[in-house]
């Protein structure tokens, strides 16, 4: 992947170590980032997939990512809206997971547990990267049930998964440089929490119109969740259509 930075000043730049997770953490050694692309015009998908807003640099970008994460996690919407499976190797990796298994783990956040686990990403995951469900006190016994006998399952709040909750007792497992993968509903939450250090924001050279959502769906949030402030602006060496800026809150 060959990237040129803008911003903060115009080089060629070393992909992995501009998305190196900080050595130090803002809580019990966790830190979030986040991974999302949208439309210039703000949408966060085209006919009800990002897939079509990305590139080949972005599509790189996202195993980097994955590549440099403990773990990944992802609401059910996208799991289900995406095809989700397990996280896969990526060829440039060895070294970034030395150390770790090979693969990070994939944490599902849902209420209802209407998974499939009898589908890839449930029984391909690498045993040292077994995929896990983030869900709810009181949620379907039976489905829950399934859910145990093929997934790492974290009980997190009552109705709603209370992701302080959710990433302390990942934290415990071992999984600290967590990955969002979204959906916006998840991310919403997340940020609302105030527990979102980091939003990675592709922004694809294209307008979208229509109803999508944006890449954050959730109530306002309160000013001093909202600043960001700017840690980079790349470009792809090739094809400068696309700009990849990496954001840490303000207050980090
Ligand atoms: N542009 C991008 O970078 C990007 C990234 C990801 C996804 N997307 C797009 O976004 C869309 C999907 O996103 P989405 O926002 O609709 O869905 P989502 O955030 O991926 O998932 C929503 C689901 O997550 C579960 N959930 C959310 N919050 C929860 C909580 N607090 N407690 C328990 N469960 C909770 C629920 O699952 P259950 O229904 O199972 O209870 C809910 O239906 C797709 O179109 C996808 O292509 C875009």
């Amino acid at each position: 992947m060959r990237m040129r930075r803008l911003s903060p000043d115009p080089s060629t730049v070393d992909v992995a170590a501009a998305y190196a997770y900080p050595p130090g953490a803002s809580r019990d050694g966790t830190w979030v980032r986040a991974n999302m692309i949208a439309s210039a015009d703000g949408a966060a998908a085209l006919e009800g997939r990002s897939g079509g807003l990305g590139c080949a640099a972005d599509r790189e970008l996202f195993a980097l990512l994955r590549g440099l994460c403990d773990a990944v996690v992802v609401g059910a919407g996208t799991v289900r809206a995406e095809g989700y499976g397990p996280a896969r190797p990526g060829p440039s990796w060895g070294r970034l997971r030395e150390g770790r298994p090979a693969t990070p783990a994939i944490a599902i956040v849902s209420r209802s547990l209407d998974l499939d686990f009898g589908s890839p990403i449930f029984t391909e995951a690498a045993p040292d990267a077994a995929t896990m469900v983030l869900t709810v006190q009181g949620a379907d016994p039976a489905r829950l049930e399934a859910a145990r006998e093929r997934a790492e399952v974290i009980v997190a709040g009552t109705g709603s998964v209370d992701f302080g909750s959710a990433f302390a007792q990942m934290a415990e497992r071992g999984y600290r440089r967590l990955l969002c993968e979204g959906g916006p509903h998840v991310l919403a939450q997340i940020a609302a929490a105030g527990l979102l250090d980091e939003l990675c924001l592709t922004l694809s050279p294209v307008l979208a119109a229509g109803a999508s959502q944006r890449v954050l769906n959730g109530p306002p949030l309160p000013g001093a969740r909202a600043g960001l402030r700017l840690v980079h602006a790349l470009v792809d060496a090739e094809d400068e259509g696309f700009l990849f800026l990496r954001y840490v809150r303000a207050t980090a």
